[in-house]
């Protein structure tokens, strides 16, 4: 029997109330999971646990490992080590009971002040598909379901559950689309809808979208579910081909919250970004009724049942072995949590997704420095965004322990201004209660007394003086300016004043500015580097790792972005979010006007030095580039190429476009040929009436370190 006959035979013994069962969240029994699916005990189909997120598992009353943001996965620009995270989530999901990571997300950047950039990947589709694909490849390698999220043009937290991106099809294709198919390709299982609408229509009634694309086209055949309370209709969203509905239920309190606020005569209020969480079980009955009304045929029943059975039975939860609810996978491994390689990959990607933005020299840090650190919260580890995301790790280890235990020399700390406060979607939540961890901080933060005045003083006597900074963001909420929160401008600046050798290490979601960049001797981008965190940020300052992390991102004023200045584009007027710059988004719009980047995407420096020999095309897709590095240290190279179109015609062509990247260590002096495959979207362009073409021409294929440092170009006829 084939896998299809043996789903096709398992759904005939399947009655319509059963089948309604797996197509709509139910309440986990154990309380662990985000989303559950009661299964079908009888017919030997076992529950179904869902779980957040990206930056590791979030097991309601569970700790896990906390891998850095994705956005450092991605700025790691590796492939193998993004596939080396994404299984070791696989493996805690396993230990933890759950069957399916609500993980990767892949939208792109378009707004920098997008509150949930942290949770995402890169400006760029070739990067997010590639790195995104590898999540997926690693997450499934475990024989846990992925889940690319979210489906699509979720590029922002303002008004993100009613908010329309207008964007036009070539945008769609070319920029915010491949990312997602680059996932399918891959093999993802589940797909997860934004709250989002685009062009007018809610994505969970996009038939278009969904059903047209996604699974025509693509061929995706997997399962495409909700996010949470995010389903909008019954009738719509089952016709466009949405297949579960999660998480089915009203969250606990919502229904009395909203019952509380009504008794007085008003409607309960909910928080911009926060989704009516009463809003639940359009596939339950309204479902069954809309079959027999014959609003929804039958057979899309059918069809949403088959293509949960169809992963179930992929990922091994129907052969009656094990289900993951019981611990461990189908060859009989109960996962691994909190292992020490587990500690290992999450340290590797926080130090190499770390992106050295400047360094006059003082970088690498001498061990027998005396340094001072110094920053409003160096006692804290910087986990991650707030939000869905968020994780609770076992260990942890804060920026004053990571340099104490590496430093020879004396180390001392100062807080110079008042910390920086994490901000949470869980404390916009209207129905729960007050939160004591939320109160207890605030009491903690009320007795440090910090004084610039120490700071100084630190900086003064130390021979280095390492400045923490960072931002807050969270899921619901868009940053509403760039620039760091607090006083911490101000405080880099005095210690810049007080100590030639300062060094900023910046922990951001995103881009910020940098006002005092070239008064500083170096500055480190650790974006939020998750559980490994003081570790992660002495092994590149001293070294020990070089910072091979390149910018998955442009940094530039707050002003020059494509969605600055006009609340048309960003974040939208009468709730529609008009994606006028079309495809010249990030460095395409940066290239083809007049305003430069701070840091170009792509940028990041070594300890070590590289020269690039003459790159060749050696196949169709395929080119090679010598790299040697000429430093006598060892270090990592991330090559990046870049494709030219041949004319730009009608100015409506980007400038280049990222074809492909390889990251490499090299030892001292070590010469290596690397080859790059070059992605076929790099050449392709998209138009609405005759579909994707490749002009025929000379392309130029160009090789460096980054978008703006081009070191080699070979030319490629198509
Ligand atoms: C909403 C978020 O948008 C999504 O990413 C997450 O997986 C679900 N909530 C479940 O927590």
């Amino acid at each position: 029997m084939t896998d299809a006959d043996h789903i096709d035979a398992l759904l005939a013994k399947l009655s319509r109330t059963q089948k309604l069962a797996l197509v709509r969240g139910a309440t986990d029994p154990k309380g662990t999971a985000t989303g559950y699916i009661s299964g079908v005990d009888e017919a030997g189909i076992p529950p179904f646990r869902l779980v957040d997120g990206p930056l590791g598992i979030r097991a309601e009353g569970h700790h896990a490992t906390a891998f850095p943001a994705s956005i450092a996965t991605a700025a790691t620009f590796d492939t193998d080590l993004a596939q080396r995270q994404g299984a070791a989530m696989g493996r805690e999901a396993t230990a933890l009971g759950q069957d399916a990571l609500l993980a990767p997300g892949v939208n792109i950047i378009r707004a920098p002040h997008c509150g949930r950039n942290f949770e995402y990947l890169s400006e760029d589709p070739v990067h997010a598909g590639a790195i995104g694909a590898s999540l997926v490849d690693g997450i499934q390698s475990e024989e846990v379901v992925a889940t690319v999220k979210h489906f699509v043009a979720n590029n922002q937290e303002t008004h993100r559950t009613t908010v329309s991106a207008e964007v036009d099809e070539r945008t769609l294709r070319e920029l915010y689309l491949p990312p997602f198919r680059a996932a399918v390709d891959a093999g993802v299982g589940s797909v997860m809808t934004a709250y989002n609408r685009v062009n007018g229509t809610h994505m969970s009634d996009h038939e278009p979208l969904i059903g047209d694309v996604l699974k025509g086209e693509w061929g995706f055949d997997g399962y495409v579910v909700s996010d949470w309370y995010g389903l909008e209709s019954t009738v719509g969203a089952a016709n466009a081909g949405m297949d579960l509905e999660m998480p089915g239920v009203a969250a606990p309190g919502a229904e009395d919250t909203a019952a509380d606020e009504t008794a007085d005569g008003d409607t309960v209020e909910w928080p911009d970004g926060i989704p009516d969480a009463t809003h639940a079980g359009l596939f339950g009955d309204p479902l069954a009724e809309a079959i027999d009304n014959g609003d929804v045929p039958a057979g899309r029943l059918d069809d949403m049942a088959r293509r949960i059975l169809g992963q179930m039975d992929r990922f091994g939860r129907l052969d009656g072995g094990r289900t993951a609810a019981e611990g461990g996978n189908s060859d009989g491994q109960a996962g691994e949590l909190d292992s020490q390689r587990h500690r290992e990959i999450a340290a590797d990607v926080a130090a190499r997704g770390t992106v050295l933005l400047d360094n006059d020299g003082v970088l690498p840090l001498d061990d027998g420095a005396d340094v001072a650190v110094i920053g409003p919260n160096i006692d804290e580890p910087k986990l991650g965004g707030g939000g869905s995301s968020e994780t609770t790790p076992v260990h942890s280890v804060t920026p004053i322990a990571g340099v104490e235990s590496r430093a020879e020399g004396a180390v001392t700390t100062a807080f110079g201004v008042p910390q920086i406060e994490s901000v949470s979607l869980f404390d916009l939540l209207p129905f729960v209660g007050e939160d004591e961890d939320a109160d207890k901080a605030a009491a903690d933060t009320a007795e440090r007394e910090p004084s610039l005045d120490d700071a100084v003083t630190a900086a003064e006597s130390a021979d280095v003086a390492v400045v923490f900074v960072r931002d807050a963001t969270t899921e619901a909420r868009d940053r509403d300016s760039l620039a760091l929160p607090g006083q911490q401008d101000e405080l880099v600046s005095a210690v810049a004043a007080a100590n030639e050798n300062t060094v900023v290490v910046v922990r951001s979601g995103g881009p910020v500015e940098l006002p005092w960049r070239e008064d500083v001797a170096a500055v480190l981008e650790q974006w939020y580097p998750g559980q490994a965190d003081g570790d992660a940020a002495a092994a590149v300052l001293y070294g020990d790792c070089d910072p091979s992390g390149r910018l998955p991102v442009t940094f530039a004023p707050e002003s020059e972005y494509p969605t600055a200045g006009d609340e048309r584009r960003y974040p939208g007027v009468d709730d529609e979010a008009h994606y006028d710059e079309g495809v010249f988004v990030g460095y395409r719009h940066f290239d083809d006007g007049d305003a430069d980047p701070t840091y170009p995407f792509g940028h990041g420096h070594s300890y070590a030095t590289f020269e690039y020999g003459d790159a060749e095309a050696t196949a169709e897709q395929t080119v090679t580039v010598p790299v040697e590095n000429v430093a006598d240290r060892p270090g990592r190279e991330v090559v990046q190429a870049y494709v030219r179109p041949p004319s730009v015609e009608g100015g409506d062509r980007p400038e280049r476009e990222l074809a492909g990247f390889e990251a490499v260590q090299l030892a001292a002096g070590e010469r290596q040929t690397v080859e790059l495959t070059l992605d076929d979207l790099a050449f392709s362009r998209y138009a609405s009436d005759s579909g994707w073409t490749v002009d025929t021409g000379t392309y130029t294929v160009e090789i460096g370190r980054s978008s703006q440092d081009i070191r080699t170009t070979v030319p490629v006829d198509r």
